[in-house]
């Protein structure tokens, strides 16, 4: 049961890059709920143009790749353009696959770091002068490995590290401003490409579960209501931080032992 009220957005611009799947999907999909219009991108254009119709409510779809800053800048120009400054811009677009670092190429690396890392910072870098001063909400869709070192994940832990110190940086820098800048740590989510990619056997799935505090997986709508609070007044003092929204999974694993 959500504690935020319908039309607690109406009127609000909000962005979400990855937001065609998953995670981010659920928080483009509150967010447009709770009366903001909502623009999703992605990479497909098709997918990104069935994401925004099964939101429904005015949502667009758009194609670009976070990697490539001008792609990134246009779609943001056009957003703002037709709906005036973003109240609320999401940079939750990733990759990431199982691989040690013995089987993992120099491309590989570089690809989850630039999809990731310089993704968020072209996202945000792009929005910079397009979002509402003072007022507007930036999150970046951060993960465990930014602290977490996991092996077969030395590309994911390494780009979210960053990930993680981007948040802190523009926090400070832009804070002056009056935008909040935090970062949402999701643990692991059911129905997701990223577990279906992390714990690919229900065995895992079970396993993994069974030392999260919580005993289960999260669900994409409770990560969807930790972004709705952070871009709430109720979140107005808080910037810099992240928001561990994950069963108490970083805590380790905690099942009863000697
Ligand atoms: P997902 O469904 O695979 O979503 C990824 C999104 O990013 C899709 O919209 C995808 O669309 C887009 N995307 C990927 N590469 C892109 C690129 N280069 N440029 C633009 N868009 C791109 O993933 P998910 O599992 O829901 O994860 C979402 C976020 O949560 C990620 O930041 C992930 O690190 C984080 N997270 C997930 C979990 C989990 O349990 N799933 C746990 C912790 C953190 P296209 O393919 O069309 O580009
Ligand atoms: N193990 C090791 N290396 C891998 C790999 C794996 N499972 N999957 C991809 N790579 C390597 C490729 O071999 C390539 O390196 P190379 O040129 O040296 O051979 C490099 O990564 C880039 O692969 P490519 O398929 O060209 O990248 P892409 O830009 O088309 O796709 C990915 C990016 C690889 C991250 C792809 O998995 C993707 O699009 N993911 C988005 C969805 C996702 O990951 N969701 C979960 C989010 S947590």
């Amino acid at each position: 049961m959500s504690a935020f009220r319908d039309g607690l957005f109406d009127g609000w611009t909000v962005f979400v890059a990855g937001g065609t799947s998953g995670i981010n999907l659920g928080i483009a999909r509150r967010f447009a709920e709770l009366g903001a219009y909502v623009a999703v991108a992605g990479r497909n254009p098709e997918k990104a143009r069935a994401a925004a119709d099964s939101i429904g409510r005015g949502a667009e779809g758009f194609s670009c790749d976070v990697r490539d800053y001008e792609a990134v800048r246009a779609v943001l120009e056009r957003v703002h353009a037709s709906r005036g400054p973003l109240d609320v811009v999401v940079s939750g677009a990733a990759g990431n696959f199982l691989a040690p670092v013995a089987g993992l190429s120099a491309n590989g690396f570089k690809t989850v770091v630039d999809i990731d890392l310089n993704g968020t910072f072209n996202v945000f870098r792009g929005c910079y002068d397009l979002v509402r001063k003072p007022g507007a909400s930036l999150i970046a869709i951060t993960a465990g490995q930014a602290v977490n070192p996991m092996p077969f994940q030395a590309h994911a832990c390494a780009a979210k590290a960053g990930v993680n110190q981007l948040v802190r940086v523009l926090a400070m820098e832009w804070g002056p401003e009056g935008v909040r800048v935090n970062g949402i740590s999701p643990g692991p989510i059911a129905g997701t490409e990223g577990m279906a990619r992390l714990a690919p056997t229900r065995e895992i799935a079970e396993a993994l579960a069974s030392r999260i505090p919580l005993r289960r997986f999260g669900e994409v709508s409770e990560v969807a209501e930790s972004a709705v609070f952070l871009s709430t007044s109720s979140a107005a003092y808080i910037t810099g931080t992240i928001l561990d929204c994950e069963g108490g999974s970083q805590l380790g694993d905690s099942r009863p032992r000697l």
